[in-house]
């Protein structure tokens, strides 16, 4: 909490008016208190003191991308939010969440010069909302309730290093609970989020040939599996009431209007089994684990088969096909209590704590003395250097996933065993879920069967709150999940 006494200026940027590259983008204020403040909330794009040297000049600083987030008290000013911008450069995306500033005990006025952006919550004062500013919920035009709709806002693009929770700002928006007349968007009510550590790898700006999910926006919702409740539809395929799975935003309601993302929904149609299932056990993951597992690996009975983060959503679902398959299985996984639930609950016949081991290959040569059949890689890097000295002829490995490389794509650590490709003369290949999308049907049907009879165990690590899905987000990269990560945004 910052506090502001009795000065001239509140929170002020400031940028001259003259012409430049310059930008200004990705600004939070949040949690301050104003005492008797002059100007509190100030942005000043066509700064030019005593009209020296920029007369009649506007600015060329881009601006965008400026939160305000619970910014309470007082003003010395009768208007306490100023925004005077550029014509030929508005200022964008500027956000007001919960700002409740007060002038001889009645609401401060504002004043809105070529801004663009948005309005949540209960904003004191509301006078730019006239102006430039919209309260995000009137869009919707279709006279609906209007309800609160918290958002959990991807901050900007960045290159290294692990995601941290100020990446991500949770942010109070409205919503008209109705879609536009005559469209044919859908409301949801989402219910579940998936935590997929590929989120991290969507947070850099990527070329979209350089992964296979497209990056988040700056400044809007994270988006990712989830499973949601239709509130309202105008298309045809959906009615109020239907559960669907697909991609959903990292919010309490989202409406789709892009008829593409609208046919990526599928109908949920068993709900005999917990509806968060879906976004696991029989949603990405199972089919991920089934697929890589199944196809890519090609197993035989007896193999012996090594799974790295395998308490994970999908390394718990590849040791217990193995183990259905008749292959001798062993998992690696970040702490004692996930090695204990891997042998005491999902059945792998042995589990080591790789962060405990000094020399990875030797750990391996431990548990597989005659070499390894079925590398299922979750992670990459160091462990899989291990694994390649330790394969056994005419093995295979299947390339799921390299959490550990994520947060450094620039600069990937560097494999160097890659000989033994050569003297064992094994298959790596990597694999990606959306080129086995047809299988679908063929694995549900499977993995209802399984979980009928009791043959597969599933564990999911349910995050309650929307408030709470940074946290249940960045958890993954330090191992904090145990299974699946699941954030539970309403019950249904
Ligand atoms: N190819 C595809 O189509 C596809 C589809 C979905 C997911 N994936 C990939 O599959 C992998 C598993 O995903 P999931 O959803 O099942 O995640 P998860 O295993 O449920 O969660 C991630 C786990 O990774 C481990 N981890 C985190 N940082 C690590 C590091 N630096 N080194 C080693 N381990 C680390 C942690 O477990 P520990 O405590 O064991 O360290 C963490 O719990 C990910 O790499 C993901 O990107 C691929």
């Amino acid at each position: 909490m910052v506090v502001f006494t009795n000065s001239l200026n509140g929170l002020r940027i400031k940028t001259w008016a003259r012409p430049t590259k310059g930008f200004v983008r990705g600004v939070l204020f949040q949690h301050v208190i104003m005492k008797n403040v002059q100007n509190p909330i100030v942005i000043d794009q066509n700064y030019c003191p005593g009209n020296l040297g920029c007369p009649n000049q506007d600015s060329g600083v881009k601006i965008s991308m400026v939160t305000y987030q619970d910014i309470q008290g007082t003003s010395a000013s009768e208007v306490a939010v100023k925004f005077d911008c550029s014509r030929k450069n508005p200022c964008r995306n500027i956000r007001l969440e919960d700002v409740k500033l007060s002038y001889m005990r009645q609401p401060a006025t504002s004043t809105c010069n070529n801004v663009v952006g948005s309005a949540g919550g209960i904003v004191v004062p509301a006078s730019c909302l006239k102006k430039g500013l919209v309260l995000l919920a009137k869009r919707g035009m279709g006279n609906g309730d209007e309800v609160q709709n918290k958002q959990v806002i991807f901050r900007d693009y960045y290159v290294s290093g692990l995601p941290k929770e100020s990446d991500l700002i949770l942010n109070a928006a409205t919503i008209e609970l109705k879609v536009p007349e005559g469209s044919k968007a859908v409301l949801l009510k989402n219910l579940y989020l998936s935590c997929d550590p590929s989120m991290r790898v969507r947070m850099k700006k990527l070329p979209d040939s350089a992964s296979y999910l497209p990056s988040f926006r700056p400044g809007s919702p994270l988006y990712g599996f989830g499973v949601a409740k239709v509130l309202d539809s105008g298309h045809p395929d959906f009615k109020e009431g239907d559960l669907v799975c697909g991609l959903i935003g990292w919010e309490e309601y989202t409406i789709i209007q892009d008829s593409k993302r609208v046919g990526m929904l599928t109908k949920i149609q068993f709900t005999d089994v917990p509806l968060s299932y879906y976004i696991g056990i029989l949603g990405i993951p199972g089919l991920t684990a089934y697929v890589g597992f199944y196809e890519i690996c090609a197993p035989k009975k007896g193999e012996y088969v090594f799974v790295s983060a395998a308490s994970g959503a999908i390394g718990q679902l590849v040791g217990q096909f193995a183990k259905l398959m008749g292959c001798y299985v062993v998992g690696s996984a970040g702490s004692n209590e996930k090695v204990d639930l891997l042998k005491n609950k999902l059945g792998f016949d042995e589990a080591f704590n790789y962060k405990e081991e000094k020399n990875l290959a030797a750990a391996l040569k431990r548990y597989f003395l005659e070499g390894i059949d079925i590398y299922f890689d979750n992670v990459g890097g160091k462990m899989l250097d291990a694994v390649l000295t330790n394969m056994r002829l005419h093995g295979r490995i299947a390339v799921c996933g390299m959490i550990s490389q994520y947060h450094n794509l620039d600069e990937p650590e560097g494999v160097h065993n890659l000989m033994s490709l050569i003297v064992k003369r094994f298959r790596m290949e990597g694999f990606v879920v959306s080129d086995y999308f047809h299988l679908f049907p063929k694995f549900l049907e499977l993995m209802r069967q399984h979980i009928k009879e009791g043959k597969m165990v599933y564990v999911e690590d349910i995050s309650k709150g929307l408030e709470n899905a940074p946290a249940a987000l960045v958890g993954l990269f330090h191992g904090r999940n145990i299974g699946k990560q699941v954030v539970l945004v309403s019950e249904e």
